[in-house]
Protein backbone atom coordinates (compact mmCIF):
# COMPACT_ATOMS: atom_id res chain seq x y z
CA UNK A 1 0.00 0.00 0.00
CA UNK A 2 1.31 3.38 -0.80
CA UNK A 3 1.30 6.17 2.35
CA UNK A 4 2.84 9.12 2.23
CA UNK A 5 3.95 10.84 4.79
CA UNK A 6 2.33 14.24 5.60
CA UNK A 7 3.45 16.52 8.40
CA UNK A 8 5.15 16.09 11.91
CA UNK A 9 4.84 17.63 14.98
CA UNK A 10 3.83 21.10 16.11
CA UNK A 11 5.03 22.77 12.41
CA UNK A 12 5.53 25.73 11.41
CA UNK A 13 2.47 28.61 11.85
CA UNK A 14 0.64 28.95 8.95
CA UNK A 15 0.78 32.50 7.95
CA UNK A 16 0.00 34.63 4.57
CA UNK A 17 -2.55 34.52 2.80
CA UNK A 18 -3.32 31.26 0.46
CA UNK A 19 -5.77 30.70 -2.62
CA UNK A 20 -7.61 27.50 -2.79
CA UNK A 21 -9.26 25.31 -5.84
CA UNK A 22 -12.40 26.62 -7.31
CA UNK A 23 -15.64 25.33 -5.16
CA UNK A 24 -16.20 21.53 -5.85
CA UNK A 25 -20.34 22.06 -5.96
CA UNK A 26 -20.67 25.16 -7.59
CA UNK A 27 -18.13 23.43 -10.82
CA UNK A 28 -20.08 20.65 -11.23
CA UNK A 29 -23.33 22.65 -11.72
CA UNK A 30 -21.57 25.11 -13.57
CA UNK A 31 -20.59 22.40 -16.30
CA UNK A 32 -24.20 20.65 -16.33
CA UNK A 33 -26.02 23.88 -15.91
CA UNK A 34 -24.13 25.20 -19.56
CA UNK A 35 -24.47 21.85 -21.13
CA UNK A 36 -28.58 22.55 -20.57
CA UNK A 37 -28.29 25.97 -21.52
CA UNK A 38 -28.34 27.24 -25.38
CA UNK A 39 -25.03 29.18 -26.54
CA UNK A 40 -21.32 29.00 -25.03
CA UNK A 41 -20.59 29.44 -21.35
CA UNK A 42 -17.45 30.12 -20.00
CA UNK A 43 -16.21 29.19 -16.43
CA UNK A 44 -13.47 30.47 -14.91
CA UNK A 45 -11.45 29.02 -11.79
CA UNK A 46 -12.97 25.68 -12.30
CA UNK A 47 -12.05 23.37 -9.48
CA UNK A 48 -9.22 21.17 -10.67
CA UNK A 49 -9.98 17.65 -9.26
CA UNK A 50 -10.92 14.95 -10.42
CA UNK A 51 -14.40 14.65 -9.59
CA UNK A 52 -15.04 17.63 -11.65
CA UNK A 53 -13.62 16.44 -14.66
CA UNK A 54 -15.66 13.26 -14.28
CA UNK A 55 -18.55 15.93 -14.52
CA UNK A 56 -17.15 17.45 -17.78
CA UNK A 57 -15.99 13.97 -19.54
CA UNK A 58 -19.84 13.13 -18.83
CA UNK A 59 -21.22 16.15 -20.18
CA UNK A 60 -19.48 15.68 -23.30
CA UNK A 61 -20.70 12.43 -23.73
CA UNK A 62 -24.02 13.73 -23.52
CA UNK A 63 -23.50 15.80 -26.45
CA UNK A 64 -22.14 18.96 -25.08
CA UNK A 65 -18.82 20.98 -26.67
CA UNK A 66 -16.54 21.12 -23.69
CA UNK A 67 -12.75 22.88 -24.45
CA UNK A 68 -10.95 23.19 -21.16
CA UNK A 69 -8.77 26.07 -22.42
CA UNK A 70 -6.31 25.31 -19.30
CA UNK A 71 -6.52 23.67 -16.36
CA UNK A 72 -9.56 25.61 -14.67
CA UNK A 73 -10.74 27.81 -17.48
CA UNK A 74 -13.48 26.05 -19.73
CA UNK A 75 -15.94 26.91 -22.87
CA UNK A 76 -18.85 24.41 -22.56
CA UNK A 77 -21.41 24.53 -25.60
CA UNK A 78 -24.89 23.65 -24.86
CA UNK A 79 -27.90 22.93 -27.62
CA UNK A 80 -30.54 23.66 -25.36
CA UNK A 81 -32.62 21.95 -22.87
CA UNK A 82 -33.70 19.34 -25.34
CA UNK A 83 -29.95 19.25 -26.69
CA UNK A 84 -28.40 16.43 -24.57
CA UNK A 85 -28.49 13.18 -26.41
CA UNK A 86 -28.04 9.32 -25.73
CA UNK A 87 -24.80 8.34 -24.96
CA UNK A 88 -22.74 6.22 -26.87
CA UNK A 89 -20.22 4.53 -24.03
CA UNK A 90 -21.29 3.98 -20.26
CA UNK A 91 -19.92 6.80 -18.18
CA UNK A 92 -17.43 6.40 -15.42
CA UNK A 93 -17.25 9.04 -12.83
CA UNK A 94 -15.08 7.62 -10.79
CA UNK A 95 -15.06 8.63 -6.65
CA UNK A 96 -18.03 11.36 -7.92
CA UNK A 97 -21.39 11.14 -5.72
CA UNK A 98 -22.31 14.66 -6.90
CA UNK A 99 -21.73 13.73 -10.64
CA UNK A 100 -23.67 10.17 -10.34
CA UNK A 101 -26.83 11.51 -8.55
CA UNK A 102 -27.29 14.70 -10.62
CA UNK A 103 -26.41 13.56 -14.07
CA UNK A 104 -29.22 10.55 -12.97
CA UNK A 105 -31.86 13.69 -13.35
CA UNK A 106 -30.24 14.98 -16.25
CA UNK A 107 -29.90 11.75 -17.92
CA UNK A 108 -33.88 10.87 -16.84
CA UNK A 109 -34.38 13.90 -19.17
CA UNK A 110 -32.88 12.89 -22.41
CA UNK A 111 -34.50 10.13 -24.52
CA UNK A 112 -32.76 6.90 -24.88
CA UNK A 113 -30.25 4.86 -22.72
CA UNK A 114 -27.10 5.91 -20.36
CA UNK A 115 -25.42 3.75 -18.63
CA UNK A 116 -23.60 5.45 -15.30
CA UNK A 117 -20.58 3.52 -13.40
CA UNK A 118 -17.96 4.56 -10.73
CA UNK A 119 -14.95 3.51 -8.92
CA UNK A 120 -15.52 0.76 -5.76
CA UNK A 121 -15.90 3.67 -3.13
CA UNK A 122 -19.29 5.06 -5.46
CA UNK A 123 -20.87 1.74 -6.57
CA UNK A 124 -21.19 0.94 -3.26
CA UNK A 125 -23.31 3.86 -2.44
CA UNK A 126 -26.88 4.33 -2.35
CA UNK A 127 -28.82 5.36 -5.28
CA UNK A 128 -32.48 4.59 -4.66
CA UNK A 129 -32.75 7.88 -3.26
CA UNK A 130 -33.35 9.19 -6.88
CA UNK A 131 -33.97 6.42 -8.53
CA UNK A 132 -37.16 6.19 -6.81
CA UNK A 133 -38.17 9.74 -7.64
CA UNK A 134 -36.91 9.72 -10.62
CA UNK A 135 -39.02 6.81 -11.34
CA UNK A 136 -42.25 8.16 -9.63
CA UNK A 137 -41.43 11.19 -12.17
CA UNK A 138 -41.95 8.91 -15.36
CA UNK A 139 -38.10 7.30 -15.85
CA UNK A 140 -37.12 4.17 -15.90
CA UNK A 141 -34.16 3.76 -13.79
CA UNK A 142 -32.11 0.34 -12.57
CA UNK A 143 -29.36 -0.96 -10.97
CA UNK A 144 -27.59 -3.62 -8.70
CA UNK A 145 -30.16 -4.61 -5.96
CA UNK A 146 -33.08 -2.79 -7.92
CA UNK A 147 -32.06 0.30 -8.22
CA UNK A 148 -29.84 0.80 -5.13
CA UNK A 149 -26.47 0.55 -6.56
CA UNK A 150 -24.45 1.66 -9.58
CA UNK A 151 -23.80 0.71 -12.47
CA UNK A 152 -27.21 2.41 -13.13
CA UNK A 153 -28.85 2.12 -16.12
CA UNK A 154 -31.39 4.82 -16.97
CA UNK A 155 -33.94 5.10 -20.08
CA UNK A 156 -35.21 8.80 -20.00
CA UNK A 157 -37.77 10.49 -22.20
CA UNK A 158 -41.07 11.87 -21.02
CA UNK A 159 -41.81 12.90 -17.37
CA UNK A 160 -44.34 14.35 -15.43
CA UNK A 161 -43.36 17.16 -12.45
CA UNK A 162 -45.10 15.96 -9.46
CA UNK A 163 -44.63 16.77 -5.89
CA UNK A 164 -41.83 14.95 -4.13
CA UNK A 165 -40.84 14.88 0.14
CA UNK A 166 -37.27 13.55 0.40
CA UNK A 167 -36.43 11.50 3.58
CA UNK A 168 -32.53 12.55 3.90
CA UNK A 169 -31.93 16.11 3.20
CA UNK A 170 -29.48 16.00 0.04
CA UNK A 171 -28.05 18.68 -2.29
CA UNK A 172 -27.25 15.91 -4.75
CA UNK A 173 -30.68 14.19 -4.69
CA UNK A 174 -32.65 17.69 -4.97
CA UNK A 175 -30.39 18.61 -7.90
CA UNK A 176 -31.04 15.64 -9.98
CA UNK A 177 -34.83 16.10 -9.24
CA UNK A 178 -35.11 20.13 -10.37
CA UNK A 179 -32.78 18.90 -13.42
CA UNK A 180 -35.08 16.14 -14.20
CA UNK A 181 -37.86 18.87 -13.94
CA UNK A 182 -36.50 21.17 -16.06
CA UNK A 183 -37.18 18.28 -18.69
CA UNK A 184 -40.82 17.41 -17.03
CA UNK A 185 -44.37 18.92 -17.95
CA UNK A 186 -45.36 21.07 -15.44
CA UNK A 187 -44.15 22.32 -11.60
CA UNK A 188 -41.59 19.42 -9.83
CA UNK A 189 -41.63 20.47 -6.36
CA UNK A 190 -38.55 18.91 -4.00
CA UNK A 191 -39.21 19.35 -0.21
CA UNK A 192 -36.19 18.20 2.31
CA UNK A 193 -36.39 17.64 5.71
CA UNK A 194 -33.76 19.97 6.54
CA UNK A 195 -32.16 22.73 4.35
CA UNK A 196 -29.01 21.15 1.98
CA UNK A 197 -26.78 23.53 0.29
CA UNK A 198 -29.27 25.41 -2.28
CA UNK A 199 -26.31 26.28 -5.35
CA UNK A 200 -28.55 24.69 -7.78
CA UNK A 201 -31.79 27.13 -6.62
CA UNK A 202 -29.49 29.80 -6.75
CA UNK A 203 -27.74 29.19 -9.92
CA UNK A 204 -30.37 28.35 -11.60
CA UNK A 205 -32.25 31.87 -10.72
CA UNK A 206 -28.84 33.28 -12.46
CA UNK A 207 -29.36 31.95 -15.37
CA UNK A 208 -32.71 33.39 -15.59
CA UNK A 209 -34.89 30.02 -14.79
CA UNK A 210 -37.55 30.84 -12.23
CA UNK A 211 -37.17 29.38 -8.77
CA UNK A 212 -40.17 29.25 -6.22
CA UNK A 213 -38.73 29.12 -2.81
CA UNK A 214 -40.22 28.29 0.32
CA UNK A 215 -38.79 26.97 4.10
CA UNK A 216 -37.06 23.97 2.68
CA UNK A 217 -39.17 23.66 -0.43
CA UNK A 218 -38.03 24.78 -4.02
CA UNK A 219 -40.02 24.07 -7.28
CA UNK A 220 -39.18 24.51 -11.46
CA UNK A 221 -41.28 24.77 -14.07
CA UNK A 222 -40.75 22.12 -17.05
CA UNK A 223 -39.35 23.85 -20.13
CA UNK A 224 -38.04 26.89 -18.47
CA UNK A 225 -34.72 27.39 -20.73
CA UNK A 226 -31.37 28.65 -19.51
CA UNK A 227 -29.58 31.28 -20.45
CA UNK A 228 -25.31 30.74 -20.92
CA UNK A 229 -23.24 32.55 -18.76
CA UNK A 230 -19.71 33.59 -17.90
CA UNK A 231 -19.19 31.54 -14.39
CA UNK A 232 -16.52 32.81 -11.99
CA UNK A 233 -16.08 29.99 -9.36
CA UNK A 234 -14.81 31.18 -6.17
CA UNK A 235 -12.83 28.73 -3.61
CA UNK A 236 -14.16 26.00 -2.63
CA UNK A 237 -14.53 26.79 1.75
CA UNK A 238 -14.62 23.12 2.46
CA UNK A 239 -10.99 23.23 0.97
CA UNK A 240 -10.18 26.29 2.21
CA UNK A 241 -11.23 24.94 5.94
CA UNK A 242 -8.32 22.17 6.22
CA UNK A 243 -6.02 25.19 5.97
CA UNK A 244 -8.11 27.44 8.06
CA UNK A 245 -8.13 24.72 11.07
CA UNK A 246 -4.53 24.08 10.49
CA UNK A 247 -3.78 27.45 11.44
CA UNK A 248 -6.21 27.34 14.54
CA UNK A 249 -4.23 24.46 16.00
CA UNK A 250 -0.91 25.24 14.97
CA UNK A 251 0.80 28.22 17.91
CA UNK A 252 1.69 31.15 16.32
CA UNK A 253 -0.52 31.15 13.06
CA UNK A 254 -2.35 33.84 11.12
CA UNK A 255 -3.61 32.75 7.58
CA UNK A 256 -5.77 34.22 5.14
CA UNK A 257 -7.59 31.96 2.50
CA UNK A 258 -8.80 34.39 -0.41
CA UNK A 259 -11.88 34.68 -2.52
CA UNK A 260 -13.83 31.76 -0.82
CA UNK A 261 -17.53 31.02 -1.28
CA UNK A 262 -19.09 32.24 1.66
CA UNK A 263 -23.33 30.62 0.72
CA UNK A 264 -24.57 30.48 4.49
CA UNK A 265 -25.81 26.86 3.26
CA UNK A 266 -21.99 26.33 3.15
CA UNK A 267 -20.18 28.23 6.34
CA UNK A 268 -21.78 26.47 9.21
CA UNK A 269 -18.39 24.73 10.23
CA UNK A 270 -17.34 28.58 10.77
CA UNK A 271 -20.51 28.50 13.54
CA UNK A 272 -19.29 25.76 15.06
CA UNK A 273 -15.49 26.70 15.02
CA UNK A 274 -16.66 30.10 16.24
CA UNK A 275 -18.65 28.86 19.16
CA UNK A 276 -15.34 25.95 20.18
CA UNK A 277 -13.69 28.94 20.37
CA UNK A 278 -11.94 29.88 16.97
CA UNK A 279 -10.91 33.23 16.21
CA UNK A 280 -12.24 33.84 12.63
CA UNK A 281 -12.51 36.79 11.27
CA UNK A 282 -14.55 36.43 7.39
CA UNK A 283 -14.73 39.66 5.26
CA UNK A 284 -17.38 39.36 2.82
CA UNK A 285 -16.05 41.08 -0.71
CA UNK A 286 -18.94 40.39 -3.46
CA UNK A 287 -22.07 38.70 -4.72
CA UNK A 288 -22.14 36.80 -8.04
CA UNK A 289 -24.94 34.42 -9.22
CA UNK A 290 -26.42 35.13 -6.21
CA UNK A 291 -23.36 33.41 -4.52
CA UNK A 292 -21.46 35.59 -1.90
CA UNK A 293 -18.09 35.48 -1.69
CA UNK A 294 -14.99 36.60 0.61
CA UNK A 295 -11.52 36.53 2.10
CA UNK A 296 -11.62 34.37 5.86
CA UNK A 297 -8.86 35.05 8.07
CA UNK A 298 -7.89 31.97 11.22
CA UNK A 299 -5.66 33.04 14.48
CA UNK A 300 -4.36 30.26 16.88
CA UNK A 301 -7.22 29.35 19.22
CA UNK A 302 -7.58 27.16 22.29
CA UNK A 303 -10.66 25.30 21.93
CA UNK A 304 -13.55 23.77 23.43
CA UNK A 305 -15.62 20.66 23.09
CA UNK A 306 -19.14 21.32 21.42
CA UNK A 307 -22.14 19.30 20.41
CA UNK A 308 -23.62 19.07 17.52
CA UNK A 309 -26.68 17.75 16.54
CA UNK A 310 -29.00 16.22 13.42
CA UNK A 311 -29.81 19.91 12.37
CA UNK A 312 -26.73 21.12 11.86
CA UNK A 313 -25.13 18.01 9.99
CA UNK A 314 -26.93 18.17 6.19
CA UNK A 315 -24.83 21.99 6.31
CA UNK A 316 -21.40 20.28 8.40
CA UNK A 317 -21.74 17.52 6.03
CA UNK A 318 -18.30 17.47 4.15
CA UNK A 319 -16.84 19.16 7.62
CA UNK A 320 -17.14 16.49 10.15
CA UNK A 321 -14.00 14.64 9.50
CA UNK A 322 -12.15 17.81 10.17
CA UNK A 323 -14.13 18.43 13.31
CA UNK A 324 -13.84 15.90 14.55
CA UNK A 325 -9.73 16.63 14.43
CA UNK A 326 -10.32 20.26 15.81
CA UNK A 327 -12.22 18.63 18.70
CA UNK A 328 -9.48 16.18 19.50
CA UNK A 329 -7.52 19.51 20.20
CA UNK A 330 -10.44 20.82 22.10
CA UNK A 331 -10.89 21.16 26.01
CA UNK A 332 -13.64 18.33 26.77
CA UNK A 333 -15.90 16.18 25.05
CA UNK A 334 -17.46 16.91 21.54
CA UNK A 335 -20.73 14.97 20.98
CA UNK A 336 -21.31 14.48 17.12
CA UNK A 337 -25.28 12.52 16.66
CA UNK A 338 -27.85 12.60 14.12
CA UNK A 339 -25.28 12.07 11.45
CA UNK A 340 -25.50 8.92 9.95
CA UNK A 341 -25.45 9.59 6.62
CA UNK A 342 -22.05 10.31 6.75
CA UNK A 343 -21.97 6.26 7.11
CA UNK A 344 -22.58 6.62 3.20
CA UNK A 345 -20.17 9.21 1.83
CA UNK A 346 -16.91 8.40 -0.11
CA UNK A 347 -16.02 6.09 3.50
CA UNK A 348 -17.83 5.40 6.23
CA UNK A 349 -16.73 8.03 8.02
CA UNK A 350 -17.64 7.38 11.43
CA UNK A 351 -15.82 4.48 11.30
CA UNK A 352 -12.94 6.05 9.64
CA UNK A 353 -12.43 9.11 11.31
CA UNK A 354 -12.40 7.19 15.39
CA UNK A 355 -10.38 4.94 13.91
CA UNK A 356 -7.75 7.17 12.46
CA UNK A 357 -8.03 9.01 15.38
CA UNK A 358 -7.29 6.09 17.83
CA UNK A 359 -4.57 5.02 15.52
CA UNK A 360 -2.48 7.90 16.50
CA UNK A 361 -3.30 8.60 19.60
CA UNK A 362 -6.70 10.45 20.19
CA UNK A 363 -9.93 9.64 22.17
CA UNK A 364 -12.91 8.62 20.17
CA UNK A 365 -15.92 6.23 20.39
CA UNK A 366 -18.36 5.78 17.72
CA UNK A 367 -21.96 5.99 18.20
CA UNK A 368 -24.86 4.70 15.67
CA UNK A 369 -25.14 7.88 14.27
CA UNK A 370 -22.19 9.39 15.38
CA UNK A 371 -18.97 9.82 17.83
CA UNK A 372 -17.86 11.17 20.56
CA UNK A 373 -14.32 12.60 20.52
CA UNK A 374 -12.51 14.28 23.72
CA UNK A 375 -9.62 16.14 24.12
CA UNK A 376 -7.11 17.85 23.74
CA UNK A 377 -5.08 14.60 23.16
CA UNK A 378 -1.31 14.27 22.91
CA UNK A 379 -1.48 13.10 19.12
CA UNK A 380 1.44 11.05 18.97
CA UNK A 381 1.07 10.63 15.29
CA UNK A 382 1.20 6.98 13.12
CA UNK A 383 -0.36 5.12 10.62
CA UNK A 384 -3.81 5.74 8.99
CA UNK A 385 -6.00 4.48 6.57
CA UNK A 386 -7.75 6.96 4.28
CA UNK A 387 -10.18 4.08 2.83
CA UNK A 388 -9.54 6.63 0.07
CA UNK A 389 -11.82 9.24 0.96
CA UNK A 390 -10.23 12.49 0.34
CA UNK A 391 -11.97 14.44 3.17
CA UNK A 392 -10.47 11.70 5.86
CA UNK A 393 -7.17 11.65 4.47
CA UNK A 394 -7.17 15.73 4.59
CA UNK A 395 -8.42 15.58 8.20
CA UNK A 396 -5.50 13.67 9.09
CA UNK A 397 -2.91 15.55 7.39
CA UNK A 398 -4.06 18.70 9.92
CA UNK A 399 -3.75 16.00 12.67
CA UNK A 400 -0.39 15.38 11.21
CA UNK A 401 0.86 18.64 12.12
CA UNK A 402 -0.25 18.81 15.65
CA UNK A 403 1.03 15.01 16.19
CA UNK A 404 4.69 14.15 18.11
CA UNK A 405 5.97 11.69 15.06
CA UNK A 406 3.57 13.00 12.22
CA UNK A 407 1.02 11.17 10.50
CA UNK A 408 1.20 8.84 7.60
CA UNK A 409 -1.88 8.78 5.27
CA UNK A 410 -2.31 5.47 3.64
CA UNK A 411 -4.04 6.41 -0.48
CA UNK A 412 -2.76 9.51 -0.50
CA UNK A 413 -3.39 10.49 -4.10
CA UNK A 414 -6.79 10.76 -3.35
CA UNK A 415 -6.70 14.56 -1.93
CA UNK A 416 -6.78 14.89 -6.51
CA UNK A 417 -10.95 14.35 -5.54
CA UNK A 418 -11.22 18.07 -4.41
CA UNK A 419 -7.79 19.12 -3.88
CA UNK A 420 -4.65 18.88 -6.07
CA UNK A 421 -1.82 20.81 -4.66
CA UNK A 422 -3.07 20.71 -1.24
CA UNK A 423 0.57 19.78 0.25
CA UNK A 424 1.99 22.89 -1.79
CA UNK A 425 -0.50 25.23 -0.56
CA UNK A 426 0.24 24.21 2.80
CA UNK A 427 4.17 24.50 2.51
CA UNK A 428 3.45 27.61 1.40
CA UNK A 429 1.64 28.73 4.53
CA UNK A 430 4.10 27.38 6.09
CA UNK A 431 6.50 29.23 4.60
CA UNK A 432 8.47 25.65 3.40
CA UNK A 433 7.53 26.05 -0.08
CA UNK A 434 7.82 29.66 -2.39
C1 LIG B 1 -22.81 17.97 -2.64
C2 LIG B 1 -23.71 17.62 -1.69
C3 LIG B 1 -23.35 16.90 -0.45
C4 LIG B 1 -21.84 16.80 -0.24
C5 LIG B 1 -21.07 16.59 -1.48
C6 LIG B 1 -21.38 17.66 -2.51
C7 LIG B 1 -23.30 18.72 -3.80
O1 LIG B 1 -23.94 15.66 -0.53
O2 LIG B 1 -21.54 15.81 0.70
O3 LIG B 1 -19.68 16.60 -1.20
O4 LIG B 1 -22.49 19.34 -4.50
O5 LIG B 1 -24.51 18.73 -4.01
P1 LIG B 1 -25.46 15.45 -0.03
O6 LIG B 1 -26.10 16.79 0.10
O7 LIG B 1 -26.13 14.66 -1.07
O8 LIG B 1 -25.34 14.79 1.30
Amino acid sequence: MRRRKTAAGAGSPLTGIVAVPGDKSISHRALILAALARGTGKITGLNTGEDVHATAHAVAALGARVVLADEDNVEVEGYGLRGLREPERVIDVGNSGTSMRTLLGVCAGIPGVSVLTGDDSLRSRPMLRVAAPLRQMGAAVDGRRHGELPPMVVRGGDLRGIELELDVASAQVKTALLLAGLRASGTTTVTEPAQSRDHTERMLAAAGVTVGRTGTSCSVEGGSELDALEWDVPGDISSALYLLVAALLVPGSELTVMNVLLNPTRTTALDVLRRMGADLTVEEKEVAFGEARGDVTARSSQLTATEIHAGEVPALIDELPLLAIAASQAEGTTVVSGAAELRVKESDRIASMVAGLRAVGGRAQETSDGMTVEGPARLGGGAVESLGDHRVAMSFAIAGLVSAEGVRVSRWSCVDTSFPGFLDVLGRAQGRLA
